[in-house]
């Protein structure tokens, strides 16, 4: 009687751990896709182009033109953060935010106008294009990501990064 109660109980434990586990992987793919954004391919024209499409949801501040940020994509740009900016006409930019003379980050403008300064040595980047504008060290620019479509209502950015 012990023996039966034993296995019964041991039925119902294994039982309870095999569908805990099968729904916890059923979970992970939603999570997933729940907070990351995803790869989105285009393929027109024989033209094959690969944009990374970044949710900006967590980002509202960039929906408004004139805004500038830096954001971190896991996995992209060697996990360095890019700068996105909203010019102030409604088009976007994405350059790197790291200089590329000593690997140093560049500081945020508080106008859109404006460039973008190393922290390390007085040199200047263009917010538009990530080429160089000023300072000592001439012949360095961020590099700068193509960007695609803007889509206002799902609040989202392709970049090609
Ligand atoms: S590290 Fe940026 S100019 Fe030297």
């Amino acid at each position: 009687m012990i023996k039966e109660n034993s296995n019964r109980r041991d039925f119902l434990l294994n039982t309870t751990k095999v569908i805990g586990a099968g729904l916890a992987i059923a979970a992970v793919p939603q999570l997933f896709t729940a907070c990351e954004s995803e790869e989105l391919v285009t393929d027109m024209n024989t033209n094959v182009t690969t944009f990374y499409v970044l949710d900006l949801t967590p980002h509202p501040e960039l929906l408004v033109p004139g805004s500038i940020k830096k954001v971190k994509i896991d996995g992209k740009n060697a996990d360095n953060p890019i700068v996105i900016t909203h010019h102030k006409d409604g088009s976007f930019s994405v350059v790197n935010s790291i200089c590329p003379h000593m690997n140093c980050a560049v500081n945020l403008p508080t106008d859109t106008d404006s460039t973008l300064a190393c922290q390390c040595h007085p040199n200047h980047y263009s917010t538009v294009d990530g080429k160089y504008v000023g300072g000592p060290f001439q012949g360095y620019n961020l590099k700068q990501y193509a960007v695609g479509k803007f889509d206002e209502a799902k609040k989202t950015l392709e970049i090609k990064i």
